[in-house]
Formats: C-alpha cells, sequence, structure tokens
C-alpha cells in the first residue's frame, strides 16, 4: 500500500520472465516475484524482450489490441517496435514483449547458440529494449509508483527515466529500484553507447555515472541513477561493497550508495518447484511418504543409461561459467565417483561442456553428463539426487539450493552469498542443520563436506530425519515480497 491508501503499482523491465523466457535464476525471478507482490496487494506488470524462441501459442500471446505498434527512440532515429501481451501462469499480471529492427527475432537470449558468444551487436539490442520499455510505459499511460529494474541488461533505465520523462504526464514522479542479480555481468560497451542511448556525450568525463574506465558501464550507471538499490542476499550485498572478487570493480561505486543498498534473498515458486504436485517427476512424494523419491531416483539413473547406485546420487543444475566453482568438481571429479554417482546437467563454456562430456566417458558407471537446456530434466534431477552440490566461487542467491532442500535433496554448498544465507549446516551433536557447508574454496574443503554428507547418508534414520528437516523449509517468496513492498514504500516516501 502507498501512504495514501491505495495498491502499490510496480512495472519490472527485465531480459527474462519465466515461463517465456529463461537462462538462469533472474527468468525464475522475473516469473514468480509479481506474483507474490501481487499476493500482497500490489498491481503489477512485467517487460520482456520478444525473444523468436517464444511460443505465442504455446504462452497465449497476443498483439496487444490497445497499442500494436509503438516507435521506439534509437540512436538518431526510431524503431517500429511490435508490443504482444501474455499473463503469468494463474496471475492477473500482465506480460509485454517488445520486438523490433530485427533485435530479438532469434534464438538466444544473451548468446547466439550458434557461436555461444553474446550477439555483436548487444549493446544496441539492450539500449533498443530500454528506449522501447520506457515508450511504451509512457504510451500505456497506466500511473506507476516504482519502476523495478533488474540487472545490466535494464542499467540505463533509471538515468533515462530522468534524463529524457521528465516532463512526460505518466513517469516524472515514477520512482526507481535497480536490482543486482549478479554484479560480474555489468555490460560495458564503448562510448557511442550513449548516443544510441539519446544521452549527451557531455554527460562523460571521469568520474561521472557514465564513465567507466573509458567505457560506459550500465550497471554502474543503475547503481549511480536508481533511487534504491537492491540485490539478491544480505551476504551478497556485504560481499559486493567489500571485496573486488565479488564486486568486480563496483565496489567503490557501491559503497558510496551503502545507505540505499538492501539485500533480499529470493524464494522459490512452490506452484513451479513441489515435488507433491510437480508434473515433471516420475512419482510425486512428501514429508510424510518418500517412498516417491525412491522412484524417481530409480527413474533419473535409468533415463541416463547409469546401473543401479550403492551410495549417494549427486546431482548439479547449473550453467557451465567459472563463477559455479566447476573447476572444483573437476579437480575432484574420480574422488566424487569413488563415493557416489555425479549427475550434472548444464550448458556454457566449452572447455566445461568437453570436460565432463570426457569425464562421462572415463566413469560410464558412476557419472553421467547432459549437455543442454532442459527444464524438465533438472526437475527430475532435483527430485531422483540425494544430495546436491553447489560448491559457488560467488552466488548472489542461487535458487537451486532452495529446490534442493524442498525435494530433500540435501545441498552441499560454498558457503557464500545466498548459499550462506539460506543452508543451515549439519552438526552432529544437536542433530540440527539442513545441508553441508564450506568456506575455503578449494577441492580439500569441498571432499571434505562431501565425505561428512556421505557418512551421514549411511545412517538412515539420521539422513531421513535430514531430508524431512529440509523438506520443512519455508523459502516461499511470501516473506521476500514483503521485503521489497517495503523496500518500494520506503522508495516512495523518500519522494
Ligand atoms: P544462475 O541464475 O546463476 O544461473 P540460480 O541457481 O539462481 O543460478 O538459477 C539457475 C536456474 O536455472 C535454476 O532454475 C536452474 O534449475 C536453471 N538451470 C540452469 N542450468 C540449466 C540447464 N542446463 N537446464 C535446465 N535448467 C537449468
Ligand atoms: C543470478 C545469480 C544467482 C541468482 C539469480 C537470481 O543469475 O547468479 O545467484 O539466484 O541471479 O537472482
Amino acid at each position: 500500500m502507498t501512504p495514501q491508501g491505495r495498491a502499490l503499482r510496480i512495472a519490472m523491465v527485465a531480459a527474462e520472465a519465466f515461463p517465456f523466457a529463461k537462462a538462469g535464476g533472474l527468468g525464475d525471478v522475473v516469473g514468480a516475484l509479481p506474483k507474490a507482490l501481487e499476493r500482497q496487494g500490489a498491481r503489477v506488470m512485467v517487460l520482456i524482450p520478444d525473444y523468436g524462441f517464444i511460443d505465442r501459442r504455446d504462452h497465449h500471446i497476443q498483439p496487444y489490441a490497445p497499442a500494436p505498434v509503438i516507435r521506439a527512440p534509437l540512436g538518431g532515429h526510431t524503431v517500429q517496435t511490435e508490443i504482444h501481451a501474455a499473463w503469468l501462469p494463474h496471475s492477473r499480471v500482465q506480460v509485454f514483449l517488445l520486438r523490433g529492427g530485427g533485435y530479438f527475432d532469434r534464438d538466444g537470449i544473451y548468446d547466439d547458440p550458434a557461436t555461444r558468444k553474446g550477439y555483436p551487436d548487444e549493446m544496441q539490442r539492450f539500449i533498443f529494449f530500454m528506449r522501447g520499455a520506457l515508450q511504451l510505459l509512457s504510451e500505456l499511460r497506466a500511473p506507476l509508483d516504482v519502476l523495478h529494474c533488474h540487472d545490466a541488461q535494464t542499467g540505463l533505465v533509471p538515468a533515462l527515466l530522468r534524463r529524457q520523462y521528465w516532463e512526460d504526464p505518466t513517469l516524472s514522479g515514477v520512482r526507481t529500484l535497480f536490482t543486482i542479480h549478479n554484479a560480474a555481468y555489468q555490460g560495458i560497451y564503448p562510448r557511442d553507447a550513449l548516443r544510441w542511448a539519446g544521452i549527451d556525450d557531455g554527460f562523460f568525463y571521469p568520474g561521472s555515472p557514465f564513465e567507466y574506465w573509458g567505457k560506459v558501464n550500465f550497471m554502474k550507471v543503475g547503481i549511480e541513477y536508481a533511487d534504491m538499490i537492491s540485490t539478491v542476499s544480505p551476504t551478497y550485498a556485504a560481499e559486493i561493497q567489500s571485496d573486488p572478487e565479488y564486486g568486480a570493480g563496483l565496489e567503490g561505486v557501491l559503497r558510496r550508495r551503502a545507505g540505499d543498498l538492501f539485500g533480499i534473498v529470493n524464494g522459490a515458486d512452490y506452484e513451479v518447484w513441489n515435488p507433491e504436485t510437480d508434473p515433471l517427476i516420475p512419482a510425486n512424494y512428501s514429508q510424510d511418504d518418500l517412498s516417491g523419491k525412491a522412484i524417481c531416483r530409480r527413474e533419473l539413473l535409468q533415463r541416463l543409461g547409469l546401473p543401479a547406485a550403492e551410495g549417494p546420487v549427486i546431482g548439479v543444475v547449473s550453467r557451465l561459467v567459472a563463477q559455479k566453482g566447476l573447476d572444483l568438481i573437476e579437480q575432484a571429479v574420480s574422488q566424487i565417483a569413488e563415493l557416489g554417482v555425479l549427475v550434472l546437467l548444464g550448458e556454457g563454456d566449452l572447455n566445461y561442456q568437453q570436460f565432463f562430456k570426457q569425464i562421462a566417458l572415463k566413469y560410464p558407471q558412476r557419472v553421467a553428463t547432459r549437455i543442454g537446456f532442459d527444464n524438465s530434466l533438472a526437475h527430475s534431477i532435483e527430485a531422483g539426487c540425494d544430495m546436491f552440490l553447489m560448491p559457488s566461487k560467488y552466488e548472489p542467491c542461487g535458487l537451486n539450493q532452495l529446490y534442493s532442500l524442498r525435494y530433500g535433496t540435501i545441498p552441499i554448498v560454498r558457503a557464500t552469498g545466498g548459499l550462506a544465507d539460506t543452508v543451515a549446516d549439519y552438526d552432529p551433536v544437536s542433530n540440527t542443520g539442513t545441508g553441508f557447508r564450506f568456506y575455503a574454496y578449494n577441492p580439500g574443503e569441498m571432499m571434505y563436506a562431501i565425505r561428512r554428507a556421505v557418512e551421514l547418508y549411511r545412517d538412515r534414520p539420521r539422513w531421513q530425519a535430514m531430508m524431512r528437516r529440509a523438506m520443512s523449509q519455508n523459502w516461499s517468496w511470501d516473506a521476500s515480497a514483503r521485503a521489497y513492498m517495503q523496500l518500494y514504500a520506503r522508495i516512495c516516501e523518500s519522494r
């Protein structure tokens, strides 16, 4: 609620929203948080690019009749932009999809599947999206309180709002929140970005919000211009201000805005990730009846061509990038294969893809690798494994550990960022904890945590008690949505 006692009106701008487009956790967040905000009484809409791979029929996407075409400013001209609309499933959250200029009718979100690299015109793509989104919001004339921008692909929005829409009847008073999902992807481009964005080149000088080591850094602009900033866990909020390993060069900028920077942990969408109802897994199960999980385990091994396993089945579902601590798994993989079975699903860096494919050939009975993006297999791995491994170098929040908890698949995590905030270490004395944590980033520490887990796994009653403890955790979006509501209210009050 606003101070005037009416519903808060929020628009989210992002590059991903599940189920329309998802490359990682950002998609999950933008697909779920708006629904949770709606349950808190907010009115929310979402704006995303209209990628070529999005199936119109599956998602009931229609041309947006009141404004099927707009003209988005870009560089010195305007681009004819088609507007489509749909609803987030089971909600009244309207989703607007923008396409034009040939920027989005392609098969990839960020990377070209053919080259595994970013599209050469990624700067123009997302500037077009940002300018189109603002233009659409202006033309919709729907009153708005807060514009919530996510990650570097929307980093210029707070600045464009202030520089270009300060007299706009709909947008002039709108406040902004910029959420950092991953400080390592900053969107750094040549100075020419300002011309495309329609920002006067005079704003580019050393130390200005628009200048970063001689270039334009979209994330820096977002941090400097947004009314407030958030990131996806309290621990990561502290890490990115204090340590270049985490802040990736933005520590100073973030420290300067420390008073306006908040950490709100992500939630899990239990409408999508719930072993009691999940339609994508072979058998449903609950804390009271775990028998379905044994079926999921058996079928997972079968599906991956692995023999029935004695030891624990350990799962990994991940973008294959350095962030995820895959080099620790690389260094320890033979030890892991001695203790249990490793199941890995992911896509990303070619070196990792190659390594994990080879290792599956080397240990055909103990390691299975699937390269690609496969949502249904991701669900089956969450359900069918005994343990879930996330040895991340850094992890702003992480969602898979939350899903793992709910599926009774005990997480083994490096205690960083959101992993530190959501997984409690097992304590044999008090018999408490929901997972296994390690601290120092090296394979020895990781293996020590895995060994502790395997030891407990052999003690069936204690292991099952731990599974039930994990499954009874509540990491639904509701608490986080309440925290966002308070933050939005605070932003509006600071007007
Ligand atoms: P990040 O956003 O850094 O990738 P998160 O843990 O926040 O990490 O979220 C990752 C999300 O993407 C999860 O929902 C996970 O299941 C999903 N995911 C990652 N890789 C794949 C893949 N190869 N196939 C299917 N789902 C994947
Ligand atoms: C990023 C982070 C991940 C987080 C996700 C959603 O991709 O890497 O830790 O969970 O965003 O906020």
